[in-house]
Order: structure tokens, then sequence, then C-alpha cells
């Protein structure tokens, strides 16, 4: 009959393999190893080399990391200053960390939305020195000096924005979820409208500069990057157009007038 303890021996490569992971370089004879106990430390060795790594990157994106964070601690650690709603901010961060993930890892502000991470949806817009972009295709550091706005920063003194009340006046949403890139969008089209830019449904591109007053077609264009999964768009065309026109537009209840009418119909 074999002796257990021959068959628990530890293999030559499972030896060097150990000492490889002992961190003192212990003695393999200390520990009277056997198989079963080897194959203990073993895991317990991986696990705590997953656990290094997934410390690693937290450090990289933690939301509680500190502004002065120091550049040599984070991989391709760089500095930027930008400013961010109107405040400066200056941040040591990873130079291939996104627009994106800097303004909801490092700066809290997490109403810009992460949809695709693909530059698809539009659910990520921002405003970048007036100018709408998708941040999650922007590398934080290309923003170096530049002007940031998010949803965050539009309000002011308790006061709404007028594009953000004409999106609850119009009921130009329902889970919300692409709403901060849907306004911000809306806020920058209006400021390239004024500017004469054109779409490609413009049929007069000569005469840009002076049709500042957009149709739905050109509204439903320059508005076709950012995608809205429930579906709210004629609601969003609604408010887009009462803020572009100064005038108040009628809200578009089809469906309640529809059941209004059945109503209707049903007690007469
Ligand atoms: Fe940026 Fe979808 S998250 S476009
Ligand atoms: Fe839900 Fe647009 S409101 S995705």
């Amino acid at each position: 009959m074999t002796d257990e303890t021959q068959q628990t021996d530890l293999t030559e490569d499972e030896k060097n393999l150990l000492k490889e992971l002992l961190v003192h370089g212990d003695d393999l004879s200390v520990f009277g190893q056997q198989r079963r106990h080897f194959l203990k430390q073993l895991i317990g060795a991986g696990g705590a080399i997953v656990a290094f790594q997934l410390l690693g990157e937290q450090s990289i994106f933690a939301e509680s990391l500190p502004d002065n964070f120091p550049a040599e601690n984070i991989e391709n650690g760089i500095r930027i200053n930008f400013n961010v709603n109107g405040a400066k901010k200056s941040l040591e961060i990873d130079s291939r960390m996104t627009l994106l993930d800097s303004l909801r890892e490092r700066l809290q502000l997490t109403g810009s939305k992460k949809g695709c991470d693909h530059g698809q949806c539009g659910a990520c817009t921002v405003i970048v020195d007036g100018r709408r972009v998708l941040s999650c295709l922007t590398l934080a550091a290309t923003c170096e000096g530049k002007s940031v706005q998010t949803i965050e920063g539009f309000a002011k003194a308790g006061s709404l924005h007028p594009m953000q009340a004409a999106f609850l006046k119009h009921d130009g949403f329902q889970c919300g979820f692409c709403t901060p890139g849907q306004i911000c969008s809306g806020i920058a089209l209006i400021s390239e409208a004024k500017n004469g830019d054109a779409s490609y449904v413009t049929e007069d591109v000569r005469n840009t500069g002076k049709e500042f007053l957009l149709s739905d077609d050109e509204i439903r264009e320059r508005m076709s990057g950012n995608i809205c999964r429930c579906g709210a768009y004629a609601n969003i065309v609604a408010a887009i157009k009462e803020v572009l026109g100064g005038k108040e537009v009628a809200q578009h209840w089809p469906l309640i007038a529809q059941t209004e009418q059945a109503f209707a119909n049903n007690i007469q």
C-alpha cells in the first residue's frame, strides 16, 4: 500500500512555483508542505494578486481620488487644467482617460450618461467651448484650458435653464437616461443655428445666417445623434422649437387627445 504522505508530496515544479510566491523566501520544510496545503496557498496567493490588480485600477478611477493626487502614482499621469461649469478644475489623470470618465469618476458630475461608450447614442453629450461633443470619444487631455458645460451647470440660482423648463413642460422624456445629452444638444443646437451652421437638410446654405428659426425637419436632423430609447422624439422637438422661437408651442399629447375624443364620443 502506498504511503499517503508520499502521494501528497510536492513535485519539483510545484516547489519551485511556491518558492517564487513566498514573500520572504521561507524554507519549504518549515511548512511541511503537502499537496492540499500547497494548493490552498496557491489559491490564496492568486487571490491576493487579483486584489492588488483591482486596487491598482481603483487608484486610477476611485471617486475619492483627490484633485492633487500625485501624477507619478497614476499610470501615464498628466495634469489638466480646465473650466467645468464656471469653476476652475485641475486634475491629475491617466492621459488616456476620456472626458466622460473624468467628469463622472473624478468630479462626481454623473449627469452625463455612459450609454454606449462608442459614440453612438449621444447620452454623454456635453458642450466644450460652445460646441457639443461626445464626451465618451473625447480625451480629457484635449480639454486643457477649455470650458466644459455639463447638465449640472445650466440651472442658475434655483431657476431652470429655458431648455430644461421646456423639456419638463413638453414631457420630453420618459426614463430620463438620454435627457442630459438631449438638453445639452438642444442648447448647443440653438447657438449653431444662430451662427448660421448648415445641416444635411438645409435647403439653401447661402441663407443659413438669416434662417435662425429651424423647421421640424432641421431640428430632427440636428438632433439625430441623440437616441431616445423611450421614443420621446415628438416632445423633444416641440421643446426645442419653443426655446428656439421664443414662442409657446402647443403641447403634443396625441394619445390623451384620442382618449379624450373617444370619451367625448361615448357621452354624446
Ligand atoms: Fe457617448 Fe453613447 S455614451 S455616444
Ligand atoms: Fe428614456 Fe430617452 S427618455 S431613453
